[in-house]
C-alpha cells in the first residue's frame, strides 16, 4: 500500500470493505479515529451510524456487514489482527503488531522519520507581521513561534512553503511619523538613519500625540500620505530608513528564536492597490458611505446591529489595512498561485479575516473550491494576575527581554541541578531550553485559549513541558551510548511486551499527528503526541530492560527510533534538542 500513514491504510481499508459490502453507495467517505482508549482497540470507525439514513438499514447490521468484508480481504487481515463491533455499531481495530514492526522496518528508517506527501502543494504562511516603527510585543510572539511550527511541518510534508512576514509598513502612521520628522529641529536624512527603534517609537507616541490634539499638524499628515503613497523621493526615503531601523531590530528576534521569514510588507501591494479597488467597484461590490469607498457583505454587523464595512478607499483617498489585504490575497491566489493561505494572527482580527475571505469569494477572486484560506486566531497571554501579560513599568513586555528572561532563568536552573557542567554547556543549554520552553509553553496551549505565563511553570522538568520532552530525548542517546551503539539493526525487529507494542505503534503515528496538524492548524496536537510519547517511551523503559536482556537489539532498535522521533517533533515545534540535560 501507498498510503503515507497508518490512519490512512486503516481507512482505505475500511473503505474498500464500504464497497464491497454497499456497491449502491455512492459516497464512501469514510472516517477513521485513533482510539481514545486502547481497550477499544488502536483505531474506530464511526461511519456505520452515518450510513444508516442512506441504507435504511440497522447501524450494527452496517457494521457487521464492513467487519466481514474486511474479513475477507487479505489485505486488511494482514494489517489488523482484530476487527470487532461494539455497542450500537463501532468498528474498533487492532493493528498487528508484526505489521507495526515491518512499518517501522520500511517507513522509519531514514533519520527523516517523516513521509512527504505525494501531492506537492503550495502553502502561503501570513505570520509574525509586527508594525513598523513598535516594538514587537508578546502578541507577536505567539504569531511568530505557531507561524513558524506550522510553517516547518508544512515543509516536513513536502508542501512548498512560502513564509510571508506582511508588516505594517503602510499608512496613516507613516504620514504622521514623518510629517513630525521633518517638524524636527536640526531635521536631516543623516538624523533619521542614525535613530534606534526607541527613537521611533518614541516619535511615533508623540506624533500620534499632535496628530490627535492639532487639527494643522494631521492635516500635514494626511499630506504626506499622500506624498509617500504618490512616491516622493523624501518621503520615500525617511519611510525606507525607518523600516530599516525596525527590520533590524526584529531581525535580533528571529535569529534568537531561529526563525527564518521573508519581509513582503504592506506596502509592497502599493502599485496594485487602485487596481483591487477598481476591480471590486467594476463588480458593483462597492457603496460609497460617508465619501468612503466600502464593501458591506451580509452577516457582517457590529454590536449596535449595523452593517461592518470593509473600507476600500478612505473618503481623503488613503488606502489602509482593508485594501492591503484584499490586494495581498488576489496577488496570492493569482501570482503566487497559492493552494492555501493561512494567516496567522490574535483572535481579535478574526472579523478582518472574514471579511476579506467573503469579500474575495463574492468578487470571484477565490474559489474555496480550488484554494483553502485560514485564519488562524490565537488568544492572549496572561500575567500572573490573569491580565494581559505586562512588566513591571506597565508597557507591553518586550519580546526580547522575555526570551532573554527565560534564558538566564533556564541558566540558573541547570547550574543547581548539573553543578559539574562546563560554562560552554550552561550556555549551549540555557539558550536552548530557555528558547524551547518559551515555545513549547505556547505551543502546548490549545492556541484559541488564553495562557498564563510563567517561567517557573514553563521551565519545569515534569509534566508537559519541553525540559521533559528534552530530557527524555536526552535519555534514548545516552541508553544508546551506555550500550556502545549508534545505530541498531531494525530488519529483523520483533515485538513482544505489551510496552514494545504499545511505545512501537505511538511512533507509527507521528505521520498521521502531522497531517493532523496540517488540516487542524493546531500544534498543541504535535506537544500532546511528545508528551504522550515520552510517557510511553519512560514506561517502557521502565518495564523492559534494554542492556544485556536477550531481547537487546529489539528493544535498542525501539529506543532509537524514539530518539529520532523526539527529535524531529522538537525541530517541527522550532525547538532544539541539547546534549545534556
Ligand atoms: N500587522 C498586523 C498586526 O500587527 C498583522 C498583519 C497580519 N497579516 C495580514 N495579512 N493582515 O496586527
Amino acid at each position: 500500500m501507498n498510503e503515507v500513514s497508518l490512519i490512512k491504510q486503516v481507512s482505505a481499508a475500511v473503505a474498500g470493505a464500504v464497497k464491497t459490502s454497499f456497491p449502491e453507495l455512492s459516497l464512501q467517505e469514510v472516517e477513521v479515529v485513533k482510539a481514545k482508549d486502547p481497550s477499544f482497540g488502536d483505531y474506530q470507525c464511526n461511519s456505520a451510524m452515518k450510513l444508516v439514513k442512506a441504507l435504511k438499514m440497522a447501524p450494527r447490521d452496517i457494521a457487521n456487514a464492513i467487519v466481514r468484508a474486511m474479513q475477507e480481504n487479505p489485505a486488511a487481515t494482514k494489517m489488523l489482527a482484530r476487527i470487532e463491533v461494539a455497542g450500537p455499531g463501532f468498528i474498533n481495530m487492532w493493528v498487528r503488531p508484526e505489521y507495526i514492526a515491518e512499518w517501522l522496518q520500511t517507513e522509519l528508517v531514514t533519520e527523516e522519520v517523516v513521509r512527504k506527501e505525494p501531492v506537492k502543494q503550495k502553502v502561503i504562511v501570513d505570520f509574525s507581521s509586527p508594525n513598523i516603527a513598535k516594538e514587537m510585543h508578546v502578541g507577536h510572539l505567539r504569531s511568530t513561534i505557531i507561524g513558524d511550527c506550522l510553517s516547518r511541518i508544512f515543509e516536513a510534508l513536502g508542501y512548498q512553503v512560502v513564509r510571508l512576514n506582511h508588516v505594517g509598513d503602510w499608512g496613516t502612521a507613516f504620514g504622521m511619523l514623518i510629517a513630525h520628522i521633518k517638524s524636527l529641529p536640526g531635521y536631516s536624512f543623516e538624523v533619521v538613519s542614525r535613530y534606534t527603534l526607541a527613537d521611533l517609537m518614541r516619535l511615533y507616541r508623540e506624533s500620534k500625540a499632535l496628530f490627535d490634539a492639532d487639527e494643522a499638524f494631521r492635516k500635514r499628515a494626511q499630506l504626506e500620505v499622500v506624498k509617500l503613497q504618490g512616491g516622493d523621493k523624501e518621503s520615500l526615503a525617511i519611510w525606507k530608513a525607518i523600516c530599516d531601523i525596525s527590520e533590524r531590530a526584529y531581525q535580533e528576534i528571529y535569529d534568537l528564536l531561529d526563525v527564518v521569514i521573508e519581509v513582503r510588507g504592506e506596502s509592497f501591494y502599493n502599485s496594485i492597490l487602485p487596481g483591487i479597488v477598481e476591480e471590486l467597484n467594476c463588480k458593483g461590490l462597492v457603496t460609497i458611505s460617508d465619501g468612503a469607498k466600502c464593501v458591506f457583505l451580509e452577516g457582517f454587523i457590529n454590536r449596535e446591529g449595523n452593517q461592518l464595512p470593509l473600507m476600500l478607499q478612505k473618503s481623503d483617498g488613503g488606502y489602509n489595512y482593508d485594501t492591503t489585504d484584499m490586494a495581498a490575497i488576489a496577488q496570492r491566489i493569482r501570482e503566487e498561485r497559492a493552494d492555501r493561505i493561512i494567516y496567522v494572527t490574535d483572535s481579535g482580527q478574526a472579523t478582518h479575516f472574514q471579511m476579506i475571505f467573503a469579500a474575495a469569494k463574492k468578487a470571484g477572486i477565490l474559489d474555496p473550491e480550488k484554494v483553502r484560506v485560514d485564519h488562524v486566531p490565537f488568544g492572549l497571554v496572561l500575567g500572573a494576575d490573569g491580565k494581559k501579560f505586562r512588566t513591571r513599568s506597565g508597557e507591553t513586555e518586550k519580546l526580547i527581554d522575555l526570551l532573554r528572561t527565560a534564558i538566564t532563568q533556564a541558566d540558573t536552573l541547570l547550574r543547581e541541578r548539573n553543578p559539574e557542567w562546563t560554562e560552554d554547556e550552561y550556555k549551549e543549554t540555557a539558550l536552548i531550553l530557555g528558547v524551547g520552553a518559551v515555545k513549547y509553553a505556547d505551543l502546548s496551549s490549545h492556541r484559541m485559549s488564553d495562557y498564563v505565563f510563567s517561567y517557573e511553570r514553563m521551565l519545569r522538568f515534569e509534566g508537559n513541558t519541553a525540559a521533559f520532552i528534552m530530557y527524555s530525548y536526552v535519555r534514548t542517546v545516552s541508553i544508546q551510548r551506555k550500550i556502545g551503539r549508534q545505530r541498531s539493526k531494525l530488519e529483523t525487529l520483533q515485538l513482544e511486551h505489551p510496552s514494545e507494542v504499545l511505545l512501537a505503534t505511538m511512533l507509527c503515528q507521528f505521520q498521521e499527528v502531522l497531517e493532523e496538524v496540517a488540516d487542524s492548524l493546531l500544534p498543541n496536537r504535535l506537544t500532546d503526541y511528545l508528551y504522550a510519547l515520552s510517557e510511553t517511551f519512560n514506561g517502557f523503559f521502565r518495564d523492559c530492560r534494554v542492556e544485556g536482556d536477550p531481547r537487546q537489539e529489539h528493544r535498542l532498535a525501539l529506543v532509537h527510533i524514539t530518539g529520532l522521533v523526539l527529535r524531529k517533533g522538537l525541530e517541527l515545534l522550532g525547538i532544539k534538542v541539547p546534549r545534556k540535560m
